[in-house]
């Protein structure tokens, strides 16, 4: 085993929580600060979860020299702002989804990260769930054809209210950053980028985007429809249509679950995958720390090219539909 990591979380919100959980997990991993931009609220939540160290502002925390690594769990709107605070003191950064508001951000905290050789990847932990891997394998293996259609949809009722993070257009809000993304990685890893996108949203009373129907053409004319929504549930799934069979993704398709693969003209198959004792972000987290063990200062499975990409159809996607986040834009 490598060495020990002092891990530190910066924003101690809802999914930091849930991340603190599973970092347990980690043999290698030392829960070490927690910040928050409130004293009394780090002191909470580290001892809590087993923290050392309390932090009431995310600056002290960077000034910490004992810090290894900063997973950002703030909203979206912040994320360009308190990595660069990260970067910019050497700390190693695991940083949630979506990467920031927009590419110009991305791309600075890309250069932030390059200039300081400091490793930074996105939080994107679909990446290394093992049925997500099966499923791309598939994909590329050819063994049902060529893959023609994506269709991924994410969508549950959120239940309105003007002020949560998910409605606040200041804070990145609507669904398209938070949950829209996961449907558009899947058509990213599958079929790239594309060449054409077409899109509807519907916009609540805060003007955060509510709903979002995609449409995407690609090159050789593969097709995706890609859904996310705040307003209704929906089966959180993924289905990639190949010239001979398809395989799906089943209910929440970005988080550990079954695989169904269907080979015309055989029987359909369910694939199962063993869960881990985490909820999965246990994966991404001994990942960064592999990294940092081979002294990378980025990821070669979730590469910032691939946080790029996302940023850049999430652009397009929304000059298509008219989504503006007016201080970052
Ligand atoms: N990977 C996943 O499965 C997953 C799931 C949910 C969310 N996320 C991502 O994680 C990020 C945080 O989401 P969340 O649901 O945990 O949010 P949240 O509960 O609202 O927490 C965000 C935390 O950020 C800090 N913060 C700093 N500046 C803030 C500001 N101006 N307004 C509000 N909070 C501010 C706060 O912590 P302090 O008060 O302690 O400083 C707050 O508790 C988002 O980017 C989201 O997309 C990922």
């Amino acid at each position: 085993m490598g060495k020990t990591y002092n891990w530190a979380i910066l924003g101690c919100g809802k999914i930091a929580r849930k991340f603190v959980n599973d970092l347990k997990l980690l043999p290698n991993a030392k829960l070490y600060a927690a910040a928050s931009r409130s004293l009394e609220n780090a002191q909470i939540f580290a001892s809590e979860l087993g923290f050392e160290k309390a932090y009431g502002s995310y600056e002290e925390m960077v000034n910490d020299a004992e810090v290894d690594v900063v997973y950002i769990a703030t909203p979206h709107s912040h994320h360009l702002e308190h990595a660069l605070l990260c970067l910019n003191s050497h700390k190693a950064v695991l940083c949630e989804k979506a990467l920031a508001l927009n590419l110009k951000e991305v791309i600075l905290m890309v250069e932030a990260a390059r200039k300081n050789k400091t490793f930074l990847m996105e939080a994107f932990w679909t990446m290394f769930q093992p049925s997500f891997l099966k499923a791309i394998e598939i994909c590329r293996s050819g063994e049902l054809g060529a893959l023609k259609m994506v269709r991924s949809d994410f969508a549950f009722n959120a239940e309105y209210n003007p002020a949560k993070r998910l409605y606040n257009v200041a804070l990145g809000g609507g669904s398209l950053l938070d949950i829209g993304i996961y449907p558009i990685f899947m058509s990213l890893a599958a079929l790239g980028k594309p060449s054409e996108i077409k899109t509807m949203a519907s916009i609540c009373p805060t003007g955060a985007e509510e709903s979002i129907i995609m449409a995407f053409r690609y090159p050789g004319g593969e097709m995706a429809s890609l859904v996310s929504s705040f307003a209704a549930h929906s089966s959180i799934q993924t289905e990639f249509s190949f010239e001979n069979g398809f395989i799906r993704l089943n209910r929440r398709f970005h988080t550990p679950t079954t695989i169904t693969y269907w080979k015309h003209p055989e029987e359909e198959i369910t694939l199962s995958f063993e869960k881990g004792s985490g909820f999965g972000y246990e994966l991404e987290a001994a990942h960064v720390m592999e990294c940092l063990d081979a002294g990378k200062t980025e990821s070669d499975r979730m590469p910032l090219s691939m946080s790029l990409d996302l940023m850049e159809i999430m652009d397009q996607v929304r000059k298509d539909a008219g989504i503006v986040f007016p201080d970052h834009d």
